[in-house]
């Protein structure tokens, strides 16, 4: 007989973010603050509607949230951080709390969704490796790791140019790169 899942996957709540934060701290450590996918997130809020959590028995064991970025002249989004609990990892919580967050991302209208990661992992979901020097992050980046997914048609064949924040919510925190 097939196992039964036990978690499920829902919207983010306001209440979620401490358990978030810890989530993030375990599964990426300190060294998170030093990446430039931080950067493009330092002093913006993620993209409202497009967070989501799986929850097991009350307990939160996964999250995924999405941040607006610049990419050239286009808007598009930054997947991450998607971290699920390190005991719970390879049951599908981590491609579903994927799928829940492009599948809102397309209905929101958004055109296309970038990140840095493991191609062969997020090519599970639809993503693929952009062009060697087409799409440039700030600070350091292995270019084989940039990855994109177009959510309207043809979106990734045209995209390029650095990668910016696509707005500044809280200007005291957003020292550094800033929008042109
Ligand atoms: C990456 C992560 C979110 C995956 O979550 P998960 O719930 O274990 O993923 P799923 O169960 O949906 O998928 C597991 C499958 O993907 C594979 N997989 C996981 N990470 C992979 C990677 N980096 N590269 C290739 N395959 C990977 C597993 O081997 C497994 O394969 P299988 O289905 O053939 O057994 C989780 O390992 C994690 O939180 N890691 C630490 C934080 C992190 O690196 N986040 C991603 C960068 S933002």
């Amino acid at each position: 007989m097939a196992e039964e899942s036990t978690w499920h996957i829902r919207p983010e709540r306001a209440e979620d973010a401490p358990h978030i934060d810890s989530l993030n701290e375990h599964s990426f450590g300190p060294g998170r603050y030093a990446k430039s996918a931080y950067r493009l997130r330092e002093g913006v809020d993620p993209v409202p509607g497009l967070s989501f959590v799986a929850m097991e028995s009350q307990a939160l064991r996964g999250s995924i949230r999405f941040w607006p970025v610049m990419v050239g002249m286009e808007m598009s989004l930054l997947l991450g951080p998607l971290a699920v609990q390190s005991d719970l990892r390879g049951r599908g919580i981590g491609i579903a709390l994927m799928k829940t967050g492009i599948e809102a991302a397309r209905v929101q209208g958004h055109a296309s969704v970038i990140l840095v990661g493991d191609e062969p992992y997020y090519v599970r979901v639809g993503f693929a490796a952009i062009p060697r020097g087409r799409v440039r992050f700030p600070g350091p980046v292995d270019p084989s790791r940039i990855l994109g997914l177009s959510l309207k048609p043809n979106v990734m064949l045209t995209m390029m140019g650095e990668v910016r924040r696509a707005r500044i919510d809280h200007p005291v925190c957003a020292d550094g790169a800033g929008v042109a």
